[in-house]
């Protein structure tokens, strides 16, 4: 209740003047986010390349504004530039969200994301690396999927997400198992209803082990997104037996989140990368996190009370 709570706070714009006014906040914001401008996501994708991947997130969401979806593009180009300047393309990616590319809008909304998200895949060639495009809440997943099979004809490594809370994803799992996939796999971070998801964590579990056994037997290359220790185990078990190297697959985590779980698991030499999140729009990504955790929300709700 508590986790629904708060990701519908984190699309009021009424706790978001709250939050966003609240200044002891900041130390927890800056726990998950890098930064607010590219300098900051670099320094920090420089720091982190030492023993892990990275790929990088220019926040923003939910844009009903065609301009707003231009500039997205346009801060990654720049970002995308800046990893090639500063020989990061082989160690440092960047992941976007096709609401903040237009998706959302009323007219064209599917041909604008498209439009825009290849001009940020044209950029991520040029500059030696690739695009992971996020998935949202349950209603775009239909669209996002279209727009990844687009993306792929041209740019085969342009990777997607798939959420194991969705009841569908088992079978999404198989049809995005061939050769050339990648695909991150993660339990879900939305507030979805009882007929598109399932709300039990042990039902999420046990689906995420479901499709985690169809990508690692199949021919794509598997990304474990999650902090949970027990499946990432299971995640290096199925691994092993379906006789993958080390270099077929990869572990992931978020900025801020089990650091150390991180570095262990890299310097036992799996290849693990970290999603970076920078820009001003933390808002809705911050609140998503602190509904993950209820030791995040007693830090939050006790910065709240003094201010
Ligand atoms: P779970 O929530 O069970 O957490 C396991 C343990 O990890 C917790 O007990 C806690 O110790 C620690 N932990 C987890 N989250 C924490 C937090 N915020 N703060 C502190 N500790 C925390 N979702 C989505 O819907 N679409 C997407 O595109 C993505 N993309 C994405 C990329 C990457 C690289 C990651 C790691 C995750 C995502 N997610 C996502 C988010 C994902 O769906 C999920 O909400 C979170 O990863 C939390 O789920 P866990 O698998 O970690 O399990």
């Amino acid at each position: 209740m508590l986790r629904s709570a708060l990701i519908a706070a984190s699309r009021s714009a009424g706790c978001r003047t709250l939050v966003e006014r609240t200044p002891l906040l900041r130390p927890i914001v800056d726990r998950f986010v890098a930064g607010s401008d590219v300098d900051a996501a670099i320094r920090i994708a420089h720091e982190l390349s030492r023993d892990r991947l990275v790929t990088l997130d220019h926040l923003g969401e939910d844009t009903l504004d065609r301009g707003q979806a231009e500039q997205t593009v346009e801060a990654y180009r720049t970002v995308l530039a800046r990893l090639a300047d500063e020989g990061l393309g082989g160690r440092a990616e960047v992941s976007v969200k096709l609401s903040a590319l237009g998706q959302a809008l009323p007219v064209d909304g599917d041909k604008i994301a498209l439009d825009n998200t290849r001009r940020i895949c044209e950029a991520a060639a040029a500059a030696g690396t690739t695009v992971t495009v996020d998935m949202e809440d349950h209603t775009t997943t239909d669209s996002t999927l279209g727009i990844v099979r687009a993306l792929r004809v041209d740019f085969p490594g342009t990777g997607t997400v798939l959420q194991a809370y969705l009841k569908r994803t088992e079978a999404d799992c198989a049809d995005f198992a061939g050769p050339g996939s990648r695909i991150r796999l993660c339990k879900g971070a939305y507030d979805e209803p009882a007929s598109a998801a399932y709300r039990d964590r042990s039902e999420v579990d046990a689906s995420y082990v479901r499709c985690l056994k169809v990508l690692m037997n199949g021919q794509g290359y598997p990304m474990v997104a999650t902090h949970d220790t027990r499946l990432i185990d299971i995640a290096e078990h199925l691994a092993a037996e379906a006789g993958r190297a080390r270099d077929t697959y990869e572990f992931q985590m978020l900025y801020g989140v089990r650091p150390q779980v991180q570095e262990q698991l890299a310097g036992r030499g799996l290849r693990m990368r970290v999603y970076v999140p920078y820009g001003t729009e933390w808002y809705p990504y911050f609140m998503r996190r602190l509904g993950e955790r209820p030791a995040n929300l007693t830090f939050f709700l006790q910065a709240l009370a003094r201010r």
